[in-house]
């Protein structure tokens, strides 16, 4: 079961970081120099992906600008010697084949996946979620895809998150296999304190087989409206289909305030070009809070 192809769900309203969200999509505020995005395109090409589907809605052209040429741009960096930064800006319109479908309506991260049918076809597929940005030595997807490999079957990616987060995210019934692997049986979005079944919650990533958009398009809306992942990946799980990866990885969610400034501050620290004076920075601001 090998994994070629990779979709990033990228048309959300981002609701929680507006008004920064309004005309600039969530997905494109920057970590230092590179937009969200960018992170995730690469996680998934040093993973092996070749072909990538980001899914975008009205007002997030500036994604398909930022992945293509830029001839005026090029020109001027070439004429002024500017080498490193036109091998930057060239290199994104390069980095693999990235393709865009729009979801026309904003109804929930299910739906934006489904979309992405005809794109798939009828093989196994990365899910990279366009406002979760992982910063890893192993790229977290490439373990994911490690995992689906091995055990053919779908993948989502795990962590252990406090209690108090617990009912903004999802819960999962896992049993350890084997080290940072993971069988898992259910899943309940957004639980109620009483439906809790652990700490695990999916962070952002999962690898999924193919037969979740027949799933999805007999999925309901819950009791927001939107059509939910997590619904449709539970039938899986109840079918024996699922496993679980605790991925190596700091994962910086840039769909609210404070993650997006941990992420800024994190990676800024070890940015080869400004992490020392950054240091330095925060250090002495650091006596005066
Ligand atoms: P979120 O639930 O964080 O996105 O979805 P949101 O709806 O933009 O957030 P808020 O609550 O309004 O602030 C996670 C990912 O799924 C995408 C988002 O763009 C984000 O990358 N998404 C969400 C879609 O592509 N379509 C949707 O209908 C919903």
């Amino acid at each position: 079961m090998k994994v070629k192809k990779a979709v990033i769900p990228a048309a959300g309203l981002g609701t929680r970081v507006l008004p920064a969200s309004k005309a600039v999509p969530k997905e494109m505020l920057p970590i230092v120099d590179k937009p969200a995005i960018q992170y995730i395109v690469e996680e998934a090409v040093a993973s092996g992906i070749k072909d990538i589907l980001i899914i975008t809605n009205r007002g997030k052209s500036l994604i398909e600008d930022h992945f293509d040429h830029a001839p005026e741009l090029e020109e001027k960096l070439l004429s002024s010697g500017k080498h490193d930064l036109l091998e930057q800006v060239v290199g994104l319109a390069n980095l693999c084949n990235i393709q865009y479908v729009r979801q026309k309506e904003t109804r929930g991260l299910g739906h934006a996946v489904w979309c992405a049918k005809s794109f798939v076809g009828n093989e196994p597929f990365a899910v990279l979620y366009g406002d979760d940005v992982i910063i890893s030595q192993k790229p977290a997807i490439g373990q994911l895809i490690a995992a689906t490999e091995q055990y053919g079957k779908s993948t989502v990616g795990i962590k252990q998150v406090p209690d108090e987060l617990l009912p903004s995210y999802c819960t999962l019934d896992v049993a350890q296999v084997q080290d940072n692997i993971y069988d898992v049986f259910d899943m309940i979005e957004k639980p109620m304190p009483e439906e809790i079944l652990s700490n695990f919650a999916i962070l952002g990533r999962c690898v999924l087989t193919p037969d979740i958009f027949d799933i999805l398009a007999h999925t309901p809306p819950s009791r927001n409206g939107e059509i939910q992942l997590t619904d449709a990946m539970r039938t899986i799980a109840k079918h024996g289909g699922m496993m679980g990866v605790a991925y190596e990885g700091t994962r910086y969610d840039m769909g609210n305030k404070l993650g997006i400034l941990q992420a800024i501050v994190e990676v800024g620290l070890t940015h080869p070009e400004i992490g020392t004076g950054f240091r330095e920075y925060l250090k002495n601001l650091s006596s005066t809070l």
